[in-house]
């Protein structure tokens, strides 16, 4: 089958690899319909993780049932599924207490909890930017959708991104009425700000520098800060009277960078830590990571990052962090797109073919006007 493989630095092709085939018994392959390129993929496209050479990639994935393994009882050839970016194997502590993203199980990387689809450190999984994908306890893992092609772009974001801003909510102990600021436009962004607003935001702010995505972000009903035309803290602090938020989302990561591009992976961390005012909550969902080979100082390449906790303690704030636990909460929020109560696809601005990986990943690693999502369409 054909598949987006890693080669290197700013290069993935789209070559033939092996067909994925049933390994286990409760093994499931999947025929993936679509599949996103996600900001995650851009750490290992930009060659900042240690991701080994001709990984297939991509995590979003999601598709119709092609063949189950003997001891496979729920899932049918046929349904339609979302694939969880998580591969979870239900039965560990951290699976039972709905940490399927620290599953116990599923990763043999020694001192690493949690496995993922083609990504560095989750484990020796092919990713799913391909014809088609194993996924391992299929009966646990997958998601059934309503057959049939409806709400495909909506129900593409719940293998990673609509659950991962959520999560960011959720981290950030986010309650109806709060003024919640969100730093990053980017998908994860602006998927914390549509969560937010479902889940009754007074106001979100949306810190980008992006003019496209900051438009996105005014369009479905936030408010959008221009990190690049004055300093965020202080134009959130002007609209919320010196109050500030009552809590904040990362949704940057270790790549965040100043107005003029140089990195500081403690700029966003302090920005929130300044904007979220006393004992309010911070969800940091964008992605840091203990080993940096490519960062700037030497602190930072050993994941040190010297953010003020010297602030975050004296104002009582509390911080909580990591890969989202997918399944916790996509099930309520494929209903809520059923019944018309959330519409993340509304971030879409490309669908391609699979042939097209390359340059798309050069284009959405550029943060190119226009290139907010891009969804491949193995089949077409
Ligand atoms: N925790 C999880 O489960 C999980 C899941 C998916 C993605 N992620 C991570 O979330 C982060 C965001 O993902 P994405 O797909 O939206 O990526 P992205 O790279 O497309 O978006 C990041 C955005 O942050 C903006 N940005 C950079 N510096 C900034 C600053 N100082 N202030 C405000 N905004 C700034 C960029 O302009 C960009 O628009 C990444 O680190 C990704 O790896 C985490
Ligand atoms: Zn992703
Ligand atoms: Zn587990």
């Amino acid at each position: 089958m054909r598949a987006v493989v890693y080669n290197g630095p700013r290069d993935v092709t789209v070559t033939e690899v092996p067909d994925p085939r049933i390994q286990e018994p409760t093994d499931v392959i999947v025929r993936i319909t679509t599949t996103n390129i996600c900001g995650s993929d851009l750490h290992m496209y930009e060659g900042r993780t240690n991701v080994e050479h001709g990984t297939v990639l991509g995590h979003e994935n999601m598709g119709v049932v092609a063949e189950v393994g003997p001891a496979v009882t729920r899932v049918r050839v046929g349904d339609r599924v979302s694939v969880p970016f998580n591969i979870a194997c239900g039965t560990c502590r951290n699976c039972l207490h709905g940490w399927t993203s620290f599953c116990l199980r599923t990763n043999p990387t020694p001192g690493v909890d949690g496995a993922a689809y083609g990504y560095a450190n989750m484990g020796p999984y092919p990713g799913g930017q391909a014809e088609a994908l194993r996924v391992p306890f299929g009966d646990v893992n997958l998601l059934e959708l309503p057959e049939g092609t409806d709400h495909e772009n909506d129900f593409t974001m719940l293998s990673d991104i609509f659950p991962t801003g959520w999560h960011g909510t959720e981290l950030a102990g986010m309650a109806p009425g709060d003024d919640v600021a969100v730093f990053g436009a980017g998908p994860v962004g602006l998927m914390a700000a549509h969560s937010a607003l479902i889940r009754g935001a007074s106001r979100v702010f949306v810190v980008d520098k992006e003019p496209d995505r900051l438009a996105l972000a005014d369009k479905i009903g936030a408010l959008p800060v221009d990190f690049s035309a004055g300093d965020p803290v202080e134009q959130i602090m002007d609209a919320t009277l010196g109050r500030g938020t009552d809590c904040g989302v990362e949704a940057v990561g270790y790549q965040a960078h100043d107005p003029s591009g140089d990195e500081h992976p403690e700029l966003v961390l302090d920005n929130l830590v300044q904007v979220v005012r006393s004992t309010g909550g911070i969800g940091v969902v964008g992605v840091y990571v203990p080993q940096d080979p490519g960062a700037a100082t030497e602190g930072a390449k050993e994941g040190r990052v010297a953010f003020d906790y010297g602030t975050f303690f004296s104002k009582g704030q509390h911080m909580g962090t990591g890969q989202a636990p997918v399944m916790r909460y996509n099930r309520q929020l494929r209903d809520l797109i059923v019944a018309g109560r959330a519409h993340p696809s509304f971030l879409v601005s490309h669908e391609l073919r699979l042939d097209d990986a390359a340059d798309a990943y050069a284009h959405f690693d550029a943060r190119e006007d226009g290139w907010t999502k891009v969804l491949l369409h193995p089949a077409s």
